[in-house]
């Protein structure tokens, strides 16, 4: 499945069309696993020294803060590769590829990650907690039939929530009384399929638009994301359009990676797809699996579309390379607007999107294959982004949204990130261009798949424990 793709500008190639290929013209193969696994060669190469789980024995533990260097990547990759002779560290370079040397790295952070967090034993049940400056009270206002994916906070203070399933809940802002809406499009609820995103149109005050993202089937057998629009009158939902429609070549029968967020920023629409599965699909952009799009409110594409002018390109693509999009905010002041997504085992990441920028999935990616074999070592290339942050382990980064409210006052402006695969309340301090600190505000309080903030202040979690949806209301 290789796969190579050159685009051609509609127009006369001008001065940068040369650059502007070579971004795209990568052919990545990563089929075949007879590889080993990177739990395999850990045992079978470096278990003797170092301890079947980390801690130690001939060599010191990799569980402590004492590092020959600085514990980075970087750093641990090196020794690895080269070695340290006077300390009895065998070099692997030539025993080792480079990809399996990458991933013993990720292994190594994973595993120290889990086994330090695992020895801590957070506390679950409290309702009163105290983290990062503030004491809180947790409590569980609302809990589903299934899972919930999404929450979003209508005038009147009740909220709007989907269910992966396909209903569209209207839930009082207390969490006591559920009501369905009525006439909600069909959704197709495919393993990770179903009714995704809401979100409000900014000026919806004045024109009662409410955004969707949601899986839909032609045949029953594959499907793609869709986003499209309603109002709602008398409890149900009316007036419904379309706003995009995938192609044929995006609908899959696969049940992973459907994305997707909706955002608003400066009067545009921004939303973005998984690659369902299908890696390849991410670089290709007949395609809009792996994509993030930018349209008008009305579903039309903008004239100044970064691709609108290369043949074969679908017009409404803002940017590229992306796994599955799981989180999407407009920081406000900034108006930039930050992703996450769910990378492979010890890769997800946070992007800021800019305009017709290459993600790099899969070409490069800080993480593995989930059965511990290597997809690349190669983490940057040139033409392509670097994530502001990335996660080893995975926490299965889901909702991210940044604290504007006035009661979490040490948390304003501060990135909420919720993890569903690590169970964590992530707090991420940015600067200017990065993230360059991370906080756990809580844990093993169910996967957190929607970070939001009330309009009282309280921060709104959507979590799934045991597969039914729960919203909880932190609040001071
Ligand atoms: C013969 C014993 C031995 C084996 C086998 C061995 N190591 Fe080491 N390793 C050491 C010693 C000794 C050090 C030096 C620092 C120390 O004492 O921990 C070290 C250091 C390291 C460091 C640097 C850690 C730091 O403090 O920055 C890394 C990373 C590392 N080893 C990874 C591995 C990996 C991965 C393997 C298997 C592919 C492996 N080692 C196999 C003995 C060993």
């Amino acid at each position: 499945m290789g796969m190579s793709l050159l685009l051609h500008k509609k127009t006369k190639p001008i001065i940068g069309i040369l650059t502007f290929i070579t971004m795209f013209a990568v052919v990545h193969s990563s089929s075949g696993h007879a590889e080993e696994n990177v739990e395999t060669i850990y045992q079978k190469n470096c278990a003797t020294c170092h301890g079947e789980n980390l801690s130690g024995g001939m060599a010191d533990s990799f569980l402590n803060d004492e590092w020959l260097k600085d514990g980075t990547a970087d750093s641990l990759a090196y020794y690895i590769k080269k070695g340290a002779s006077t300390r009895g560290m065998p070099s692997w370079e030539g025993t080792l590829t480079e990809d399996q040397i990458r991933s013993l790295v990720i292994y190594i952070k994973e595993q120290r990650y889990t086994l330090l967090r695992e020895a801590k034993k957070p506390d679950n049940k409290s309702k009163t907690i105290t983290s990062l400056g503030h004491t809180f009270n947790i409590g569980t206002i609302h809990t589903a039939e299934s899972i919930l994916w999404a929450v979003e906070y209508l005038p009147d203070g009740s909220m709007l929530v989907t269910q992966r399933d396909g209903e569209l809940l209207n839930i009082s802002a207390d969490g006591k009384s559920s009501v369905k809406i009525k006439d909600f499009p069909e959704v197709w609820h495919h393993v990770q399929g179903g009714l995704l995103d809401i979100t409000l149109h900014p000026d919806y005050a004045n024109n009662g638009w409410i955004y969707v993202a949601y899986a839909a089937t032609k045949d029953g057998k594959k499907g793609a994301t869709k986003i499209a629009r309603g109002k709602l009158k008398d409890g149900r939902w009316v007036e419904h359009q379309d706003i995009f429609e995938a192609p044929d070549s995006a609908y899959s029968g696969s049940g992973r990676h459907f994305g997707s967020r909706i955002v608003f920023s400066e009067g545009y629409v921004y939303f973005g797809f998984g690659e369902r599965g299908d890696r390849e699909t991410a670089q290709n952009m007949t395609t809009s699996n792996g994509k993030i799009f930018r349209l008008h409110d009305d579903g039309r594409v903008p004239k100044d579309n970064p691709f609108v002018n290369y043949e074969n390109a679908l017009p409404g693509i803002w940017s590229l390379g992306h796994r599955n999009p799981q989180g999407m905010v407009v920081e406000p002041n900034t108006n930039r607007i930050w992703e996450a997504e769910h990378g492979p085992r010890g890769g997800d990441e946070i992007n800021i999107i800019k305009r017709g920028a290459n993600y790099g999935w899969p070409v490069i990616t800080y993480g593995m294959n989930y059965d511990g074999t290597p997809i690349t070592h190669l983490t940057e290339k040139d033409g392509m982004q670097q994530p502001k942050h990335y996660w080893v382990p995975s926490i299965a980064v889901a909702g991210i949204t940044f604290y504007d409210g006035n009661m979490f006052t040490k948390w304003k402006g501060k990135m909420l990130a919720g993890g569903m695969g690590v169970q964590e309340l992530q707090l991420l301090s940015t600067n200017e261009e990065m993230i360059d600190k991370v906080d756990v505000i809580l844990s093993d309080r169910g996967r957190i798949r929607d970070v939001s903030v009330a309009p009282d202040g309280a921060i709104m979690l959507v979590v799934t424990i045991d597969g039914k949806g729960h919203i909880l209301r932190l609040s001071i």
